[in-house]
């Protein structure tokens, strides 16, 4: 009998965007989008449109470039929110829209401050409206798992009835445990009379660190589209993490006898993409994706490994796309070799973007003699992240010691302008700050939220990534900075957020 499929539906762009401090600029998204079809999930969620001006953009640009994945646009139940959703996803190759209201009594008490029978209609009436554009239409009761379940049956059965394809039930605030959540499917399964003409979906969120539990319980239910997010990114403590949900149905097929699309060769890939964009690390001890996930410590592990793999490893690195970053390249490299790594890695980069990360390349190869993938993967990101560039780090000077007050003086390029700053600090970092608010004025109404390094590979004269957040008002926007110098790191990062703080300008943040 052939397995039945399960959908991947991937809300990294909308629920993972929603983590505070992960905002994303169009761009990345659209990048994240790519990688995203890649990966060969089913539907990319790509933003909540009503939200604000930018959300609007980055689904309307993610639907028109993506063609192997259904697009999906997030709408709450008004005709306003459903027009400006299928405004931004028209273009896309197989759009589909995601219309939710709110169905626990606590949130339609304190939150909707509507009737049961009100929420009703305002469901069915906007999976009737999103009808009208398409047929490809979810549905979600937000906080199903803390719902009523004859209320919840009733809703379900009524917006099916109305068109809806996809029935999505999420634990909105991660409160269920495993058995209680695949209850609740089970029970939409049995007593909803017209369940079967609408995929039931689930959404889990991880606030008590379930949510990959519960969406696997949810699936031997009768569920058969799970929504998940790269690295578990998502509001508070974040969604289903995709990798896991994905390689425990692959890893466990004897007791999860189901099908996924999912080219798990590329999890590892989109991972860190995730990462680098949102600068959001990934634990060393995640699973799947962490740099410890098939790191082998104890001498008996890694005897029973070299013996035979299978002693300890439950799955392959191969199997995530883990390749082996031992050196690849040096400063001897030349530029074909260069190009041949990065279409490896997965980077499509334009004639201008690769002869920028070249020259990049060289200057690093001159410091570090020996060049991993995270490497290239850094300073690419490092090169090509910065697409809309307003201030431009020119030259860094730093001088600090044991004895004498750490000083900096900049150069840089501000809109075509280059100017001049310089300025002493608590440290040398802090000196670089000073010296380049001095430049930047605006950087002195800045919050710094995070300042955080790290170093990508080892040894002394491994390269430092540095990530910045900064906050301004409403608007909020991260920054990484690579370099074999830890302050010259920090200086780009500064002024990578800083770029990207411009380009969110009028855009403020709001999420569902
Ligand atoms: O967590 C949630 O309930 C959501 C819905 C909007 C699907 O994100
Ligand atoms: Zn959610």
């Amino acid at each position: 009998m052939a397995e039945e499929k399960i959908i991947i539906f991937d809300t990294t762009l909308r629920d993972g965007e929603q983590s505070p401090g992960a905002s994303m600029t169009v761009d990345e998204k659209v990048r994240i989008a790519k990688q995203l079809e890649k990966l060969r999930v089913d539907v990319i969620e790509a933003g909540f449109p009503m939200a604000s001006q930018g959300d609007f953009e980055a689904v309307q640009k993610v639907a028109a470039t993506i063609r192997e994945c259904s697009v999906a646009g997030l709408a709450r139940a008004t005709i306003a929110d459903i027009d400006r959703a299928w405004a931004a996803l028209s273009e896309a190759a197989d759009p589909r829209i995601h219309t939710f209201i709110a169905t626990s009594p606590i949130h339609m008490k304190h939150k909707l401050n509507m009737q049961p029978d009100q929420v009703v209609e305002a469901a069915v009436a906007a999976v009737r409206h999103a009808r009208k554009y398409t047929r490809n239409v979810e549905w979600s009761a937000e906080d199903a798992g803390r719902t009523d379940m004859d209320f919840l049956c009733r809703i379900v059965e009524a917006v099916i009835a109305a068109g809806a394809t996809t029935v999505n039930i999420p634990d909105t605030v991660g409160y269920t445990l495993p058995h209680e959540f695949g209850d609740r499917i089970r029970t939409l399964v049995e007593r909803v009379p017209n369940i079967a003409q609408a995929v039931i979906s689930v959404h889990c969120h991880n606030d008590l660190g379930l949510a990959v539990a519960n969406s696997l319980s949810a699936i031997l239910q009768g569920a058969r589209q799970v929504e998940c997010t790269l690295n578990g990114l998502g509001e508070r403590a974040g969604n289903a993490a995709l990798e896991e949900v994905v390689m425990a149905i692959r890893t466990r097929k004897d007791l999860l006898p189901f099908q996924v699309g999912v080219v798990t060769t590329e999890i590892s890939r989109a991972s860190k993409l995730v990462s680098v964009v949102t600068g959001f690390p990934v634990q060393p001890n995640k699973a799947i994706v962490g740099a410890n996930a098939f790191a082998h410590e104890a001498g008996i592990h890694q005897d029973g490994v070299l013996k035979e793999a299978t002693t300890y490893e439950i799955m392959t690195p191969a199997s995530v796309g883990l390749t082996d970053s031992r050196m690849v390249l040096g400063k001897h490299s030349g530029r074909h070799a260069f190009r041949d790594r990065l279409e490896i890695l997965g980077y499509e980069l334009s004639a201008e973007h690769l002869d920028r990360a070249f020259r990049r390349f060289k200057e690093v190869a001159d410091k570090k003699q020996e060049l991993f993938d995270e490497d290239l993967e850094a300073l690419v990101d490092d090169e090509v992240i910065r697409e809309t560039e307003h201030y431009r780090l020119i030259r860094l000077h730093v001088a600090s010691g044991t004895q004498d007050t750490p000083v900096a003086a900049v150069e840089m390029d501000v809109r075509g302008e280059k100017l001049r700053g310089a300025s002493w600090g608590a440290g040398p970092v802090d000196a670089v700050f000073q010296a380049i608010s001095q430049v930047v004025p605006e950087l002195k109404e800045m919050r710094l939220q995070l300042y955080q390094v790290h170093a990508i590979t080892g040894g002394t004269d491994a390269q430092g990534e540095v990530t910045v957040r900064l906050e301004k008002g409403e608007r909020m926007a991260q920054g990484q900075g690579a370099d074999s110098d830890v302050i010259v790191a920090s200086a780009k990062a500064l002024i990578n957020a800083l770029n990207k703080l411009a380009h969110k300008r009028g855009r403020p943040r709001q999420g569902v």
